[in-house]
């Protein structure tokens, strides 16, 4: 009997609903996932990732304000021709490549009712695929492609994989958290998961990151996930109920570089990082650097 061939996943979900309240003014008319992390918005880096993991159909689930997103990932004539006119080659370049990174496709939410919701939008786009879920706050160092081990365990367990970072117990509250069987050095077979526990009652340290590669099943589970901590349908419960119903969900633990651009502190720290780094702006920025934090400039 001919075996049906299993597609590798293509299609990315970026749930970017959120009033991103933790940064205003600055996001009272600019979506959140449109701040600049230099001078790239935060949001493109994570579809960048997503395409270098060949992910490059991607949905974004997006509420009212957030229409600049779709602006950005399209094609602008005007600029271009401005630029081209101007013989702005590098700027050109850049400004079409957010046009034709990925098939980019939107959809909006309407009610936030949580992240599970925000995944379940998903549903008609995705159909019966495996797929990505990428969290915005959460950008990958492109030199530690997680992605693509995820794709990799995906693609040897089957079933829903999701990432996982150690942190400090006493932060375990902020995340999603695991109980887990070990399987090799990096990775879990997860048994269980809470959304937000009392670190009290934390099944362990492993915290859920935002990059998770989901079974379809997924969506009959958040049909069925009634709300959950915060009064929101959390991504956390529906995947809880496909573990403890036996299906496999893996968890991989990322040791590589991440930087969180969810609140203001971090952002910052992200934004020093990613500059410092920059083969056009970092070796005069650490220079700076070195001479601020010194106090001598
Ligand atoms: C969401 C998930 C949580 C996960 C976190 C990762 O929470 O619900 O399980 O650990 O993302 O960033 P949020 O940060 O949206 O509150």
């Amino acid at each position: 009997m001919a075996q049906a061939t299993v597609r590798a996943p293509r299609k990315a979900v970026i749930p970017a609903a959120g009033l991103g309240t933790r940064f205003l003014p600055a996001t009272k008319a600019v979506p959140k996932e449109l701040l600049p992390v230099v001078d790239t918005p935060a949001m493109q880096y994570i579809v960048e990732e997503a395409v270098s993991a060949g992910l490059d159909e991607i949905l974004v689930i997006t509420g009212r304000g957030k229409d600049a997103i779709a602006d950005h990932f399209d094609r602008s004539p005007e600029l271009e021709a401005a630029l081209e006119q101007k013989g702005d080659l590098g700027r050109l370049a850049a400004v079409r490549r957010s046009g034709e990174l990925a098939s980019m496709h939107f959809v909006r939410q309407g009610n936030p009712l949580g992240l599970g919701h925000a995944v379940l939008c998903a549903a008609p786009y995705v159909g019966d695929e495996t797929f990505a879920v990428m969290l915005g706050d959460d950008l990958i160092d492109s030199r530690d492609p997680l992605l693509a081990t995820m794709l990799k365990v995906q693609s040897d367990q089957g079933g829903s994989v999701v990432a996982l970072l150690e942190v400090p117990p006493d932060q375990i509250a902020l995340y999603g958290a695991v109980a887990s069987t070990p399987v090799s050095e990096e990775l879990v077979r997860i048994t269980d998961l809470v959304e937000k526990p009392d670190p009290a009652e934390a099944p362990s340290n492993l915290a859920i990151i935002g990059r998770y590669l989901l079974a379809p099943s997924i969506f009959d589970a958040l049909r069925e996930t009634p709300p959950g901590r915060g009064g929101e349908i959390q991504l956390t419960d529906a995947l809880r109920a496909l573990a403890r119903s036996g299906e496999p969900v893996h968890g991989v633990v990322f040791r590589g570089r991440r930087y969180d651009t969810g609140d203001r502190l971090d952002y910052l720290r992200a934004v020093v990082r990613l500059a410092c780094e920059r083969a056009d702006l970092g070796a005069d920025f650490r220079a700076w650097l070195t001479e601020f934090v010194a106090g001598r400039s």
